[in-house]
């Protein structure tokens, strides 16, 4: 038996001598000194080490932790320019406003289709690299029917999970709210559905108000697409509601929730996605996840990656944060970057590693995934797979 090379596909691999191996499947969601079967691009087997049944490759794990590819389901990665000046006025005390939304549209309308798809390619490989094997790609920065439709085509070649955020801020040069409803509800909503599986509203003070969420929304939903949205990020609001209302798969960012809105996600089994990223970088008090948690809502943690808020790549960087910063266990911190971010993709096929599952998998440097809270800031991802090919 051999190590197969990157990029390689062997018909079977077995992953030998597995320190840990987190499944993620309920009832043996961990398994110490275990070993894991890939066959075609899928998990086949999970079990002890040394039950294994025969394989054609083999990679030794020397005792190593495996875990799911991180399931990063909120980012924005189509853009151009640079908000440095803005994140250091921040840092000697400036408030985050969500205002430089319309800095990045302007430099992102100016850009090549070629310059973005560049831009877009380099953050999805720092993923990777960081043991992301699933991204969903907003647009937003482009606000204009013909630089929405190009963000999103841009983002379709990197992942199948592309959002519609026609309506994240309302643009300079919009006749007035109401006509900029209307266009993306209408021309910009036809030209960008082929392209998206998802639409996205941000329903805050400033941006989009409960009714124009509602009709935003309900517009995507008509012409096929999945509603999720950012709520209650800057201060309370009608957007956790909205989101159980419309049945959302996700409410994303849930700063400020009220009692009504963590119950209201709870029965309407809407994923409430945390972005730590967004708090760090905006100097702003943290989600309550135990709250959620306690009531029984499924969290996901994912990174924003966005050049305003939360200029991340890194979901062991969110693990970490949401363990420190947030009060949540390392476990409940892994379940949340991968299950949890499956979930608020609707997927079963990815962020776990349970018997069918897509081989997604990280060796970590680590013989537990604690260490991914445990050694912030350290590089603890050893190699990446995805369908059963190594990528990193
Ligand atoms: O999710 N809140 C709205 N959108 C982004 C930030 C966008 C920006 O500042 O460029 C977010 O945090
Ligand atoms: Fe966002």
């Amino acid at each position: 038996m051999t190590t197969p090379e990157k990029g390689a596909r062997a018909g079977s691999t077995l992953f030998d001598r597995i320190g840990l191996l987190y499944t993620g499947d309920p009832g043996r969601e961990e398994i110490e000194q275990a070993a894991l079967v890939v066959e075609d691009g899928r998990v086949a087997w999970t079990g002890p080490a040394g039950r294994a049944p025969d394989a054609d490759e083999r990679v030794d794990v020397e005792g190593r932790c495996v875990i799911p590819g991180f399931v990063d389901s909120h980012a924005h990665l189509v853009f151009a320019g640079d908000r440095t000046a803005e994140f250091t006025a921040r840092m000697s005390g400036e408030r985050y406003t969500a205002g430089g939304i319309r800095t990045t549209v302007a430099a992102t309308r100016a850009a090549s289709d070629d310059l973005l798809a560049e831009r877009t390619s380099r953050l999805v490989a720092e993923m990777l690299a960081q043991g992301t094997t699933t991204v969903e790609i907003k647009s937003g920065y482009g606000l204009s029917v013909d630089d929405e439709r190009r963000c999103l085509r841009i983002a379709r070649g990197f992942t199948e999970e592309t959002t519609y955020l026609g309506a994240h801020v309302v643009p300079p040069d919009a006749a007035s709210a109401d006509d900029y409803v209307r266009t993306v509800t209408g021309e910009m909503l036809r030209a960008c559905a082929p392209y998206a599986r998802w639409v996205d509203v941000f329903c805050e003070r400033g941006a989009f108000d409960a009714d124009q969420t509602r009709e935003i929304l309900t517009a995507g939903i008509k012409a096929g697409l999945r509603a999720r949205l950012h709520a209650n990020q800057l201060g309370p609001g009608p957007g956790a509601a909205i989101a159980a209302e419309l049945g959302a798969a996700s409410a994303d960012h849930c700063t400020h929730l009220s009692d009504a809105d963590v119950e209201a996600l709870s029965s309407a089994g809407v994923v409430a996605t945390l972005l730590p990223g967004a708090e760090f970088s905006t100097r702003s008090p943290y989600p309550d996840a135990r709250r959620l948690l306690e009531a029984g809502v499924t969290v996901a943690l994912a990174t924003d990656c966005n050049p305003g808020s939360s200029f991340t790549s890194s979901m062991p960087f969110c693990v970490a944060l949401a363990v420190r910063e947030m009060g949540m266990t390392p476990l409940e911190a892994l379940r949340a970057a991968t299950m949890g971010g499956a979930r608020a993709l609707r997927r079963t096929d990815v962020g776990t590693l349970r018997t069918g599952a897509r081989a997604d998998l990280v060796v970590l440097e680590a013989p537990s995934y604690v260490h991914l809270a445990y050694r912030p800031g350290v590089p603890l991802v050893a190699q990446v797979w995805q369908g059963g090919r190594r990528q990193a």
